[in-house]
Formats: C-alpha cells, structure tokens, sequence
C-alpha cells in the first residue's frame, strides 16, 4: 500500500521540484546541420538530434538510424539504404551516414530510436533529406547568358548593368510525382515558376570565387507546378560576378564576366520516368525589364513602367526577346550549399521622418542595419523616388556620407502609376541608419516605409541580459553588428565601397559570435573559400573569396584559417572541417615558415595591431611607436598559437608524428622569441605595450615563474597609464577579456566592459551608436576608413560575456561537457543568459542579493556540466531548498579556490548560497 502512495504522489513531487514532466523524446533532428535539406552533397552526411526526457541525468546508452528510398519503406521500418542496427554509443551530433553509396537526386527518408539510462524512446517522426547532382556529368543542358552590355547599360568603373531575365514553357507529359529545380545563377538568381517566386531566399546564391567553385541551390516545386503549359523563368542579378567596379584596378578587383545561367528542372513522373528542362538556347531572354540597374555599392534602379507583366507565366508574348546565348561555364566546380541562404529577417518600422531645407527629407530607421527599405506609394507615372543611404547625420540634418568613400548607395524607383505601389530592390542591400528621400509624390509619412533586415537565415542562439544597461547595450550592438555582416560569407562592413570578407576581422570574432548565432554553416562554407583562394604554393590571402586580391603573406589575418576550424570543433563538435583542411593548413604554415622565418622566428606582418586607439582623436592609425607593437612579435607569437592549434589538429587526426613536429618547432620557436623580445628582470616584453605583454602570456609563451610578473605589467600599464581603459587594436583585444579573467583581474575585465568614456565599446553606445565602430575613436577620426557598422574590434568581448559572466562554456568539443563558471564580478548583481547548443538548451540565471546568491541552470540531454559554485564549504550550498549533499545525482568534485565544483547531468537546478 505504502508503494502505491508514493507513486501516486510521485508527480507532485516531481512537479514541486519544478521538473515538469516530459516524456522521453528525440527532438530537433538535423542533417547536415540543417532541417530536411534539399540538393545535398556531403557523401557521408551527419546525423543529430536532441534528448529530452522525465528526469535529470539523462543520457543515451544506443541509437539506431534507418535511412529509406520511401517514405512507405521508412514506415515499414525498412532501412534500404542504411540500418545502422543498434550501436551501443552515446554519440547524439554528427553521426555520419555509413549506408549504401548515396547517388545523385536520392530521396531519402529517414528516422531515428534511442536507448538511455531511462528506458527506450518511440522512433522519431520522419525526415527527409534529397542528395543534389554530385558530379558535373549530371548537369544537362548548357550555361546561356547574354554576353554582352546594351545601350542603356554602362561599363566603367561605376558599372550599370541591368538584369537580364530568361524564360522557358513547357508542357508535361504526364502525371508528376515530384519535379525538382538545381539551378547555378550567377552572380545573383531569382525563380520563378507559372508566375511565383521559388523561395524566400534573396540575394542567393552564397558568394564564391567563381573560378573556383560555384553554389547549387535545390528546390522541390512540384506543387509549383500545373497540367497543360507551364513556364519557368529566372532573372539574373550581377552580385560579385559581374563585380561592383569594372574596368578598375584589375590587378585588385576580380570581376567574372556577364551573369549567367545553368538550371536543370527535372520531372519524375508518376510511372517512374523523368524528363528534363534545362538550359539551352530555346530559351527566350532580354535584358530590357525594369530593373535598369543592380550594383551593390551604387544600389539598384528600378522602373515600374517597364515591368513585364506575365513574363514568367505561359502563354507571355517573348516575341520581342532575344534568344538566350550559351556562354562559357565560370569554371569553378559545381558544390551544393550548405550555407543558408540570405533572407529578410526582420522587418522594422522607422521611428521618425523629417524634411531637409535642401528638399526631401530624412527617415530614420532608429538602428543601424543591413537591408533595404521597402516603399508604399501612390503617384503618377513617371515619378521618381530617390533613397539615398547613410549610417550618420551631419550637424544640418543631412546624410553623412564621406565614410561611404565612393559608393553611391542609392536605389531608383520609378512609379507606373494607377494604384498603390509597394516596392523594394532584389539585388542590393545597404548599411543604414538614415535614408534621404527625394522625389516623393506628396508628403512622405512613416507608414510609407518599412526596414527590411537581410542576413544569413541562421538562428540566433543566445541570449543575455544582466542588471548592467551598458552591458546589455553593447550585447544588443554587436548582435545587430554581426548580423549586418553575414552576407553569405563575413563581410567587414555593409556599406562603403568595400563589403569585403576579410579573415582578421573574424578569427577570435566567429567564436564570439558563435554564442550568438549558430554559424556553423557559414563559416565551415567559408573555410572552403580560404581553401580554394590558396595559391598553389600554399599562400593564403587576407581576403576570401579573394574578391580583393591581397596575398600579402602575414601571419594575423590568414592565420584566421585555422582558428575558425578550432572554433568550429570547440563550439560545434565539427571534427570534418579539420580533417578536410588539415592538408591546406600544414601546407601554408610550412609556406610561412620556409619563406619568412629569420633567426627563428617568423618577420612578416603587414597590418601590425590594426587599430588602437591612436594619439589623437583624428587619426585612422597610431603613428607614434609607444602604441604600436612590433610585427615581428604579433606575427611570431600568433604562429606559435597556430603551431599548438596544428599540434592539436594532427592529434586529433591521429598524426602523432606531426603532432610531434608542431610541438617541437612551437618549443624552439618560443625560446626564439623570448630570447629576442623578453626583458626578465622588468617583466616586460618589448616596448610594453599591453598586446606586446598579452599574447606571450595566452599563448603560453611566458616562462611559468615570469607569468604573474607579465601579468603585473599588463595590469600596470592598463590602470596607471591607461586610467583602466583599452589601448589595444585587433589583436590584442581577441585576448584582453579572457586575459585579464583568467589570470585573476575580473574586476578589471568588468571595468573596460562597462567603461563609458574613451576609448571603451560604452564610448560608442554613450555617443549613439547602435553597431560596433571600426575605429574607437569612430566619432572624431577621418572618414577615410571609418565605418559604424564593423565587428572586429568585439575582440573576446562576447567569449566574455557567456565563459566568464554567464559562465557556459564549452569544456568538451560541442558542449557534450559544460563549464559552468561565471566570475560574479563586483558590482554587476544579475545576469540571465542562454545559449542553444547542438544537444539542447543550456541556461544560466544569477542573482546576488544580501549576501546571498541564487543561480538557476539548465543542462541539456547526453551532457553534464561542472559547475563552479563560489561557497567556502558545500555545507553552504542548497538545491531547491534542500542540502546539496543530499541530492541525487549531484556529485561534489572539489574544492577549488573559492570555489565548490560540482558535477551534474541533464536538468533544471536551483542552487542557492548562503555564507
Ligand atoms: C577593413 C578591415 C580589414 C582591413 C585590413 C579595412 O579596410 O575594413 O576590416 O581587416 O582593411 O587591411
């Protein structure tokens, strides 16, 4: 009897514990990274799901995985093309397909089962992924373009070239079971079937280095299509292949040519034969429509008047348009995105509008961001509406526009007339806070105007807010920042005349960044572009795609290469990123090191701390030498950093010997440095400057006894000289934060963090803005270069705000382990941050009240986490009310400082502190 109380009472127990029960579950299942993909190409594709289950501490003991050609044969259990039979393993991320050999256009069905330590789940509902065309051989049909500019067009350094549009009808011949569309339009496409766009990307494909590699998009459309006459049609947009400046410094800007065109639309039929549409010069195409020009500096220009009403519907009279022309392929091989594709995230309204005493008048959107802005207006035929972008006012009111350099940034519409009008570009965005607008029918109002926010569609996976304002600010900044910049690749800004993905901008910034938004995609595409802009002695450029052709040869920005593989396998669990550029990655160190290394140590650097902050408020760089550090040791003690990332990568790969390699040149190579730039008897490196003195000490150049004595004049230099405020560019900055953390100054981090004067990340926000700054001094120095919408100078800034304040951090690879170990700084009293990781959703709340402390956490299914609990004794620490000691599954690991570390799995927990 008294069994049956207890069990009956066992829910409310449950319930009051607040563990609300769920059953178990396998959730968010992914392949690839991503949610039924369509046109994929990795040959061994990666599985993941997520466990969420009654209890705490769960894990998985098995999974089974079944892979089918039908959705009838996933049902019926059947794995034609993989049983992985029951595998005795706790591995839930990135498990790869080991079935048949998946052939091109495979749809496959597929679903998975677990065991854990708390009973079996049900199979999971069925997902679907399709494989893409895997080899140029199964392209049909041939490239077509129109290669060539007409009379309306103009090719000098400020191109203006229209769209150029395509269309095709066709009549099926039977009943469709499923029709899919591969399609290479280059540089930017738009689809259309029977009068409806395909998609809801926009600004696709993912930008390459066209030479090398070109990007497939895939889509499923056979509810797109009808019986009888069908029509297809694509317009092509120039993007970065017919590229933003033409006939201009060939030497540094590549260009590709005139868009172009392959797409393959291929039927099935429901008798199980298939019959392909594909390009071919039965196509139609003209380049005469309303989109007269589309430049991504210059913006677009778009006449309503000259809209093709039907053109990508059947029955359209094409009579009047050309015959579509075979061109030559781009020459880069045809791989499937993996990325996602950009699209309009958000859509803000604009908070203000006003008019200008030169006429017109100024929108303001209330946040800097990337985008567009879309249009309601009513008017005559004829009329023409300017927008001009900017990021800043000047004192008049009027747009800020001498940091644009010279980009035009202004779109065109022309209105057809007879109704309401609504409008927004296809091919271009803009970095923007203001738009001027000229040529209004009437008195422009707010509700004309709506800011469309266009980035990679990537989930944003983290959140934080904390009792600091100015800590939250710059939180919401860089997340606006980052966003503005993902434009299927990094860029470093997204509106003067450059939008260019430089690597040193993002080599500590995309692990940052990574808490934020799940960037895994983006970067392991990006990677690939490094890969393929690496020259065949194995120089790497400090721009990829090498749209800017900078081979410059140093060690800060290529080196990015290898630390945005690290950051996809600490914060991801992504091991294959490594295993496929390992080759490329030894063979640039070995370049760097044969051609650059003098007296043991590597002596090229070219950008040196790329903007600190510099003597006086109107300069772009520091000319005197004091605040600069010296090229030879940025570039050398980086090296030694990418010598230890190589001597983990070869580990990993399970290339002892090269292991070994790496960690022998790292030795000699650091002894070099010491020898050159160490004083011992100050503690001092070279001239001392903070970024001098910084990256020995992280990057475990320091000799152990010497590493507080290093310490001190980092900490020295920043209080006394600095009034505790930041001197460092770049480079430093990547390891101020986590620098100052872990070596015992907390406080110190926390001061440069919520700083408000110059130079600090408050500055920026107590002077308005809503982005990151280029420069520190963004306010006051030379337009030239000066951008109010970059990332680099985040540093470790947000590596930061969850390792140190939050405290989630990744202690094995994907956060399969976490470190829970906020530093409580004084002064900041609560924080509630999250973060989504591959296995679930990891939360931290604290909250320092009285002396006493509560913290709320969450750990996901299949991982545990150490958590860092600031307690003399745990006599002192109580879960949920009750004696932490007496909880289950709560194990105490050590005392560690001021710290009790405990050891828990999967959960919800209330820890609560009382001294
Ligand atoms: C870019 C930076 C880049 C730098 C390197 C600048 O113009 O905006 O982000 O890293 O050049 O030279």
């Amino acid at each position: 009897m008294k069994r049956y109380v207890l069990i009956l009472l066992l829910p409310f127990f449950l319930f009051a514990f607040d563990q609300k029960p769920t059953a178990l579950r396998v959730s968010d299942l992914r392949i690839e990274g991503r949610v039924n993909p369509e046109g994929i190409d990795a040959r061994q594709p990666r599985f993941s799901w997520q466990l969420t289950g009654e209890q705490r501490n769960l894990h998985q003991t098995a999974y089974q995985i079944l892979v089918a050609s039908s959705e009838e044969k996933l049902a019926a259990n059947e794995g034609d093309l993989w049983d992985s039979g029951k595998v005795n393993a706790d591995q839930s991320i990135q498990n790869p397909y080991q079935g048949k050999t998946l052939k091109s256009r495979t749809e496959a069905f597929w679903k998975v089962k677990i065991w854990t330590n708390q009973g079996e789940s049900d199979w999971s509902t069925p997902q679907h992924f399709s494989v893409g065309q895997l080899y140029a051989v199964d392209w049909k049909g041939r490239w077509i373009g129109l290669d060539r500019a007409f009379a309306w067009d103009t090719e000098t350094q400020f191109s203006r070239l229209s769209a150029r549009y395509f269309r095709k009808e066709f009549t099926p011949k039977k009943e469709i079971k499923r029709a899919k569309v591969y399609i290479i339009g280059l540089g930017l496409y738009e689809l259309y079937l029977n009068g409806q766009k395909v998609g809801d990307q926009v600004l696709a494909p993912a930008p390459t280095d066209y030479t090398q590699g070109v990007k497939y998009n895939t889509f499923d459309v056979t509810a797109l299509l009808k019986s009888g006459k069908n029509a297809i049609g694509t317009i092509l947009g120039n993007g970065r292949y017919y590229t933003m400046r033409q006939a201009y410094k060939p030497y540094k800007i590549k260009t590709f040519g005139y868009p172009k065109l392959l797409l393959n639309l291929v039927l099935t039929y429901a008798d199980g034969s298939t019959e392909w549409i594909t390009t071919d010069d039965s196509w139609r195409a003209t380049a005469d429509g309303p989109i007269r020009t589309n430049n991504e500096y210059d913006g677009e220009e778009y006449d309503a008047t000259k809209e093709l009403p039907g053109w990508s519907t059947a029955g359209f009279n094409d009579q009047k348009w050309l015959k579509a022309e075979f061109v030559q392929e781009p020459g880069g091989a045809y791989e499937a995105q993996m990325n996602e594709n950009m699209k309009v995230m958000e859509t803000v309204k604009p908070v203000s509008i006003k008019p200008l005493k030169t006429g017109g008048y100024v929108l303001d959107m209330g946040q800097n961001l990337a985008g567009w802005v879309r249009l309601k207006v009513q008017g005559k035929r004829g009329d023409r509406i300017k927008l001009r972008f900017a990021e800043t006012l000047q004192e008049n009111g009027e747009l800020f526009v001498r940091n644009l350099r010279d980009a035009k940034v202004t779109d065109v519409y022309t209105l057809k007339g007879g109704g309401t009008e609504t409008w927004e570009p296809t091919f271009v965005y803009h970095g923007f806070r203001y738009v001027e607008i000229t040529g209004f029918p009437g008195v422009p109002k707010l509700e004309n105007f709506e800011g469309r926010v266009v980035y990679d569609d990537i989930p944003t996976i983290g959140t934080f807010t904390s009792s600091n304002p100015t800590l939250n600010q710059i939180f919401k900044n860089a997340y606006w920042g980052i966003r503005s910049n993902y434009k299927g690749m990094p860029v470093d800004c997204p509106q003067r005349n450059e939008r260019q993905p430089w690597l040193g901008d993002r080599s500590t910034g995309a692990y940052g960044e990574s808490f934020l938004f799940d960037n895994s995609r983006l970067y392991a595409k990006w990677l690939d572009d490094i890969q393929q802009a690496q020259k065949a002695d194995g120089s790497i450029p400090d721009v990829a795609p090498a749209f800017w052709r900078y081979y410059s040869d140093n060690v800060t920005w290529p080196g990015t290469y290898l630390m945005v593989a690290n950051m996809l396998y600490r914060q991801f669990g992504d091991t294959e990123s490594i295993r496929k550029h390992y080759p490329s990655m030894h063979k640039w160190m070995a370049y760097m090191a044969a051609q650059y290394t003098k007296d043991g140590l590597i002596t090229k650097d070219k950008y040196g701390d790329w903007c600190v902050p510099p003597e006086s408020k109107e300069l772009i760089h520091a000319k005197d030498p004091a605040l600069q550090t010296d090229g030879v040791l940025l570039a050398s003690a980086t090296y030694i950093g990418l010598l230890d990332l190589m001597q983990q990568f070869a580990q990993l790969l399970q290339k002892p010997e090269e292991a070994r390699t790496y960690e022998q040149q790292a030795v000699a190579m650091k002894k070099a440095f010491n020898e050159k730039f160490f004083q011992a008897s100050t503690g001092q490196y070279s001239n001392n400057t903070v970024t001098a003195n910084l990256l020995p000490l992280m990057y475990g150049i320091v000799p152990e006894k010497q590493q507080s004595q290093v310490f001190a004049s980092i900490v020295d230099k920043i209080v006394k000289e600095q009034k505790s405020h930041i001197s460092t560019g770049v480079i430093g900055t990547q390891w101020l934060m986590r620098g100052l953390a872990q070596h015992g100054r907390p406080d110190l981090a926390y001061t440069l963090a919520t700083n408000r004067d110059y130079p600090s990340w408050g500055y920026m926000v107590e002077n308005g803005a809503t982005t990151i700054w280029e420069l520190w001094n963004g306010n006051t120095a030379n337009p030239e270069m000066n951008s109010a919408n970059h990332v680099m100078l985040l540093g470790d800034l947000l590596i930061w705000y969850y390792e140190h304040i939050a405290g989630i951090k990744a202690q094995a690879p994907g956060f399969n382990v976490i470190e829970m170990k906020p530093d409580f700084p004084e002064g900041l009293t609560e924080v509630d941050a999250s973060y989504r990781s591959g296995y679930g959703l990891i939360q931290s709340t604290w909250k320092k009240e009285k002396g006493q402390l509560s913290w709320s956490i969450q750990i996901p299914g299949n991982t545990r986490a150490q958590v860092y609990i600031p307690a003399r004794s745990v006599d002192e620490i109580k879960e949920n009310g009750k004696k932490v000691t007496a909880v289950e599954g709560v194990k105490l690991v050590k005392k560690q400082g001021d710290r009790v570390v405990l050891d828990v799995g999967s959960g919800t927990y209330r820890f609560e502190v009382n001294p």
